[in-house]
């Protein structure tokens, strides 16, 4: 395992001895696959190199104690184990105490500890860095504790801290990216089946460049829960149509546009959205083994059409970045990423044309909305790992 041999050092300084463990999980992409997760679908999806890393020891303490340099150089966070039952409202390490929880509902404790963390996945973007902070955690506590789960069961326990401990009731994709995660590869994942089927490869030549809108909407939680319900009533609605349809993977569009009288307005653009996602991850998995890019890039802006249209998950200032995709030259594709409703896009990218298309996204981006997007050219990462030091 690779990792910055300063976090030791770093660690002794704060903690006075050595770690004996580290982790290191990264964020993801969705490539292709949006909000199809929780409707048992297929997404095709990677890991990428930036991560949370952790470095942890137990401690003889009564209380827990965590560093985040990065975040605040100063800042000791401290928490007892026996008091960690609820999340405290705008406090990052709910994600660490929630994994503890979720070990607990399993049968498995953790004892007092120190960790030191270090995070370069964007926050609170669409890349996953929540579920990079649990399963990094997770995979440290593993190592530290010895718990035995499989890497499924690990991604549950992620998804777990989100849906009982945050309250956001979002699918397995990001922790299950994060865990499974090929270096230089595109996964292709069953959320029916939870696993992945195989692996795809990037058309060569080409790159994605994560374009980062700098807006994320207050309401996202709320909006995100919603968008799931109408999800589940629209295949609810749909079962005893398609005898066997338990989710909305089953149903195909043809089937979608006979029944849509069955279903409320948005009950039908959410479904037709999460239908339509499924059907273009089967296509572009099809195009890319063929090396046939320019398709895989029209699935692309087709799935941001349908966020913009149906799902409703888009904003102007993903609109525009995903318009401007398509009048640059160098790109043959692009999409919001991840939950939506701000955060990021992401841009299928010929690799001659990276440095002139970025540059020109970014001053047309910030002429138009006043602010410089984060823009990174994606590197796609391994999974994640961890060992005793
Ligand atoms: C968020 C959720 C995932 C998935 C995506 C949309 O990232 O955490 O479970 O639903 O949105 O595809």
């Amino acid at each position: 395992m690779d990792f910055d041999k300063n976090l030791i050092s770093e660690f002794e300084g704060y903690f006075g001895r050595k770690p004996s463990v580290i982790s290191r999980a990264p964020g993801r992409l969705e490539i292709l696959g949006n909000h199809t997760d929780y409707n048992e679908g297929f997404v095709l999806s990677c890991a990428v190199s930036c991560a949370v890393t952790v470095v942890m020891a137990e401690n003889d303490l009564d209380v827990c104690r965590l560093r985040d340099p990065k975040y605040d150089k100063d800042a000791v966070y401290t928490f007892s184990l026996d008091n960690i039952d609820t999340a405290i409202p705008g406090d990052w390490t709910n994600y660490v105490k929630g994994v503890i929880v979720e070990l607990r509902k399993r049968g498995k404790d953790v004892k007092n500890f120190d960790a030191l963390l270090y995070n370069t996945v964007p926050m609170s973007a669409g890349m996953s860095s929540s579920a990079a902070l649990e399963v990094g955690f997770s995979f440290a506590f593993k190592e530290l504790f010895g718990l035995e789960f499989t890497n499924e069961e690990w991604a549950k326990i992620g998804q777990g801290v989100e849906n009982n401990y945050m309250g956001l009731k979002t699918g397995l994709l990001d922790q299950f990216s994060s865990i499974f995660g090929k270096k230089n590869a595109l996964i292709l994942s069953d959320f029916r089946t939870v696993e992945v089927l195989r692996t795809v490869e990037v058309p060569s030549g080409y790159s994605f460049v994560v374009a980062n809108s700098m807006v994320k909407h207050d309401l996202v939680d709320s909006e995100y829960n919603v968008r799931r319900e109408d999800c589940e009533n629209a295949a609810k609605k749909l079962n005893p149509v398609y005898a066997g349809a338990k989710t909305l993977r089953d149903i195909t569009p043809a089937q979608l546009e006979e029944s849509k009288s069955l279903l409320s307005i948005n009950e039908y653009k959410r479904a037709a959205h999460v239908v339509g996602e499924c059907d273009r991850v089967k296509q572009a998995v099809s195009a890319l083994d063929q090396g046939d890019v320019a398709t895989f890039g029209k699935l692309l802006f087709e799935s941001h059409e349908s966020s913009r249209v149906n799902f409703e998950n888009s904003t102007v200032e993903l609109d525009y970045l995903v318009e401007l995709a398509k009048s640059l030259d160098g790109c043959l594709g692009a999409r919001l990423s991840g939950g939506g409703f701000g955060g990021i896009s992401i841009h299928l990218v010929e690799n001659s044309k990276i440095a002139d298309y970025t540059s020109k996204l970014a001053a047309a981006f910030k002429l138009q909305v006043g602010v410089d997007p984060q823009i990174i050219v994606c590197e796609i990462g391994q999974g994640a790992e961890a060992i005793k030091l």
